[in-house]
């Protein structure tokens, strides 16, 4: 994070606080979440889009804490499930200001979504319009907009590009399910269709993507008005907003891409002869990951033919982005300076597979040795939120610093958490 600073003894500090403070009054491995950069990345898409709603896809970090700072900081929410709509309600966020998203929303969460009064539905799939339209009550009105597939592949990796024909995410523009889904809604008296969606993808780090999304989805919205005779008030151009992982990788601007999409929406909608729909913004990643920071404890090193391995006490249970994504992170000594040249070695995991790779070819110096701690920069998004019960080593807690003091979010996973749910013998 912007905020760490490194002192003269190898110590970095995070929100003010030592991050070798942390791990030994909290144990490793820990993650440590700066409140003060997440709430100014809000700050930074505000300030960016002033004119649209700022919506932080839940999915990437979840906490009721977060939830409060998002809040604060004047954002919606984007959730995927009963489970993330309900904590938000239950800290007492807005359902007006909640987006629900998922390609097979089961019962439940549509259930809770209708209950707890959600603005937005996002409708995935023709079958989602016959099943919602049947659980919408008699004298409601359901406002949805349409997830659409504009064909265009973006993003960080193949596992999350979204925007192209050829995946499970939302009705394809090229083959005309888009349009036949929104004529199905509107014929529908519960649902009222506001407007459309599309989330093209995740980890982008170049604009010209979202400004062909916008171009695309403006000329279906120009079909609709001609064949419907509506103007839809609504366009929701989702997240994916990259971040660097390591230094000297390109993240998305906020204000460069709200300038390029500003423009052709207006260029667009003036062409096309409709009203400039409002915005909505879905970042994930971009408010929290780079306000993460994971701190592991050193546990063996071990010297092979042609490699160092430094293996450290958590890994793909807690982060399996690099097995996942094959994402490339580095880690840092912090804690104790070190005057020993460098040398490349391979940060591994506790987990028993030899693919429990957490960064390779990292320069590390030379006498890294058990007991040292290694921090993981950019550890906030998709990490804690995708962490499994693996070999049982409990998910790690999360430590919020801020104004040099820190206190813990979600405490660590312990044995008893974790074997309560066993009851069977
Ligand atoms: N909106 C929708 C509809 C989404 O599906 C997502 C992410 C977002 C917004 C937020 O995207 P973001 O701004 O965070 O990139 N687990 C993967 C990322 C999966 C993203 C899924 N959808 C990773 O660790 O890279």
């Amino acid at each position: 994070p912007r905020s760490a600073r490194s002192a003269a003894a190898g110590d970095v500090r995070v929100g003010g606080v030592s991050l070798t403070e942390t791990a030994d009054r909290f144990g490793t491995p820990v993650y440590v979440l700066d409140e003060r950069e997440v709430r100014e990345r809000c700050r930074t898409y505000r300030t960016a889009f002033p004119e649209a709603d700022v919506v932080y896809a839940a999915k990437a970090f979840l906490s009721r804490a977060m939830l409060r700072w998002v809040r604060e900081e004047g954002l919606g929410l984007d959730v995927c499930s009963a489970g993330e709509l309900e904590l938000a309600v239950a800290t007492g966020f807005p359902p007006e200001k909640i987006v629900m998203h998922g390609n097979a929303k089961s019962p439940e969460d549509l259930r809770a979504a209708l209950g707890l009064g959600v603005g937005r539905i996002v409708v995935d799939s023709d079958s989602e319009i016959t099943r919602l339209a049947a659980v919408v009550p008699a004298d409601g009105r359901q406002k949805v907009m349409v997830r659409v597939v504009p064909g265009i592949a973006a993003g960080g990796h193949a596992k999350v590009r979204t925007g192209t024909d050829d995946q499970k995410f939302g009705l394809s523009i090229t083959d005309g399910s888009a349009e036949h889904a929104v004529a199905r809604i509107l014929d529908q008296p519960h649902l009222e269709l506001v407007g459309l969606h599309c989330h093209i993808g995740s980890q982008i780090a170049s604009v010209q993507p979202y400004v062909t999304a916008v171009r695309r989805v403006v000329d279906l919205m120009a079909r609709i008005r001609d064949q419907h005779g509506v103007a839809l008030p609504q366009l929701d151009i989702g997240g994916g907003h990259a971040i660097a992982y390591r230094p000297g990788e390109e993240s998305l601007n906020a204000g460069v891409l709200a300038g390029r999409v500003r423009a052709e929406l207006e260029d667009g909608c003036a062409r096309a002869g409709l009203p400039v729909p409002r915005l909505t913004l879905e970042p994930g990643r971009a408010i929290v990951g780079p306000a993460g920071v994971a701190v592991y404890r050193v546990l063996a090193v071990k010297r092979t033919g042609e490699h160092t391995f430094v293996a450290v006490d958590g890994g793909m249970s807690d982060n399996p982005r690099p097995a996942l994504y094959g994402v490339r992170y580095a880690p840092r000594l912090v804690g104790r300076p070190s005057a020993v040249p460098p040398r490349l070695v391979t940060v591994v995991g506790r987990h028993c597979e030899a693919g429990d790779v957490l960064a390779e070819d990292v320069a590390l110096p030379g006498d890294v040795h058990p007991g040292d701690l290694l921090a993981v920069p950019a550890a906030g998004a998709y990490h804690l939120s995708m962490a499994s019960g693996y070999n049982l080593v409990g998910r790690p807690p999360v430590v919020a610093v801020s104004d040099g003091t820190a206190r813990v979010l979600v405490r660590r996973e312990s044995l008893d958490d974790m074997s309560r749910r066993d009851i069977g013998l």
